[in-house]
C-alpha cells in the first residue's frame, strides 16, 4: 500500500475502533417539535420521499462521501452501493484524487456504478486540488469514474491543519470553486467534513455559483479527533486542542437557511445525524436532504448490507414517527412543522 492508501485505511480503522465524536453536540437537542395531539393523518399515507437532481429518493438521505483508494475500500463502496440501490437513496464516494495517479485504485470507485446503475452518486475532490488549479481532463476523469450526478468539493481546512503532511494553502479556494462551477455541467456540491459551513462562507459559495451546500457541521465525527489519534505517538497536542472546533450542525443549518440567496441552492444537513428524528429536525430547520457517514460505516461493519438496512429501517420508523406526530404527510408539510427552541 502506498502512503495515501495507508492513510485512508487507517481513517476507516480509527473511526471503527476509537471514539472520534465531538464532545459538544450538534445542537439538535435544543429544538423540539410541538406535539400535535390531533394529527388528522393516517400513518399509512406518510411519504418521506423526495425528488431532487432528477432522482427519486425514498427518503431524504445520502450516505456521505467516505472512501475509496485501497483494497478494502472497494468492498465498502460495493456494499454501500448495494444498500443505496436497494433503498433508493443517494451515495457519495471518498476523495478520488488518488485514482487519478494510480489506475490500480480505479476499481474501488467504479464498483459503485456496477452495483448501482441508477442511484444519485456524488464524485469527490478536495478543496486543496481546486486551489492549485485543476486540469479539466482530470475533472472529467473523476466525473466519468463514477458517472457522477454531482461533484462534491470537500472543505477540510481543520484536518489539513492538524495533519503534519497537510495541504495548508487555501488561498484562492473560492475562485477555484467558481471556475469549477463554470467548467462542468453537473451541480457542484460544496461540503465541509464536520467543522460546519456558516453564513459568511455560504454567502461566498452561493455568489461563486455553487448549487448545493452540505453544512457538515460539528457534533458528529471530528476530523481533529481522527488525526489526533493517528499522530498520537508523535506527541503532537494541537489535534486535542481543536477536537471540538466547529459550528454545530443545527446552528450551521439555521445560519445558511437565513442567507438572503438561500433559495438559489439546495441545502444538505450532515455532521452528527444519528437517527430519523435528527433527519426530521433538519428538514424543519430548512434542509432539503440529510447525509451521514459514521453511522453507516459502523452498521456495515457490524452486519454487512443487512446492518445498513436495519439502521435505515430504524431511521425511517423514527422519521415517519416525527412526521405522524406533527401531522406531516410529506416533507413539504414537515418543513412547516412547528419546531421550538428549548430555552431552559
Ligand atoms: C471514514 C471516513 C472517511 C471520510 N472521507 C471523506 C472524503 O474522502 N471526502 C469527504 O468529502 N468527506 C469525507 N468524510 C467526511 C464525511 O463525509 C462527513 O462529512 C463527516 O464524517 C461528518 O458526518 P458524520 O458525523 O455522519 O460522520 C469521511 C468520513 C469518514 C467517517
Amino acid at each position: 500500500m502506498d502512503q495515501t492508501a495507508k492513510r485512508k485505511s487507517s481513517h476507516v480503522d480509527i473511526v471503527l475502533k476509537e471514539k472520534v465524536d465531538y464532545i459538544k453536540s450538534t445542537g439538535f437537542e435544543k429544538y423540539e417539535f410541538v406535539h400535535n395531539a390531533l394529527p388528522e393523518i393516517d400513518y399509512a399515507e406518510i411519504d418521506p420521499s423526495v425528488e431532487l437532481f432528477s432522482h427519486k429518493f425514498t427518503a431524504p438521505i445520502i450516505v456521505s462521501s467516505m472512501t475509496g483508494g485501497f483494497k478494502r475500500a472497494g468492498y465498502i463502496n460495493a456494499a454501500l452501493a448495494e444498500f443505496c440501490n436497494e433503498k433508493k437513496v443517494g451515495m457519495g464516494v471518498g476523495s478520488q484524487r488518488q485514482a487519478l495517479s494510480n489506475d490500480g485504485y480505479l476499481e474501488t470507485f467504479k464498483v459503485v456504478r456496477r452495483v448501482a446503475r441508477d442511484i444519485f452518486v456524488m464524485g469527490n475532490i478536495g478543496a486543496a486540488q481546486v486551489v492549485n488549479g485543476f486540469a479539466m481532463d482530470n475533472v472529467r476523469r473523476i466525473v466519468d469514474m463514477v458517472e457522477a450526478d454531482a461533484l462534491a468539493v470537500h472543505l477540510n481546512a481543520l484536518q489539513e491543519m492538524i495533519q503534519p503532511e497537510g495541504d495548508r494553502n487555501f488561498r484562492g479556494v473560492v475562485a477555484g470553486i467558481s471556475q469549477l462551477v463554470k467548467a462542468i455541467k453537473i451541480p457542484v456540491i460544496v461540503k465541509e467534513t464536520g467543522a460546519g459551513i456558516g453564513a459568511d462562507a455560504a454567502r461566498k459559495l452561493i455568489e461563486a455559483g455553487v448549487s448545493v451546500i452540505d453544512v457538515s457541521g460539528a457534533g458528529g465525527t471530528s476530523w481533529a479527533a481522527i488525526e489526533t489519534l493517528r499522530h498520537e505517538e508523535e506527541g503532537r497536542r494541537v489535534g486535542r486542542k481543536f477536537w471540538n472546533w466547529g459550528i454545530p450542525t443545527a446552528e450551521a443549518l439555521v445560519q445558511v437557511n437565513a442567507v438572503p440567496m438561500r433559495k438559489k441552492i439546495k441545502l444538505i444537513s450532515s455532521g452528527g445525524i444519528r437517527d430519523g428524528i435528527d433527519v426530521a429536525k433538519s428538514i424543519a430547520l430548512g434542509a432539503d436532504l440529510c447525509a451521514a457517514a459514521q453511522p453507516f460505516l459502523k452498521a456495515l461493519n457490524e452486519d454487512g448490507v443487512n446492518g445498513l438496512v436495519k439502521e435505515f429501517d430504524a431511521w425511517m420508523e423514527e422519521l415517519k414517527g416525527a412526521m405522524f406526530l406533527t401531522g406531516s404527510k410529506n416533507l413539504r408539510q414537515l418543513r412547516k412543522a412547528k419546531l421550538e427552541k428549548v430555552t431552559a
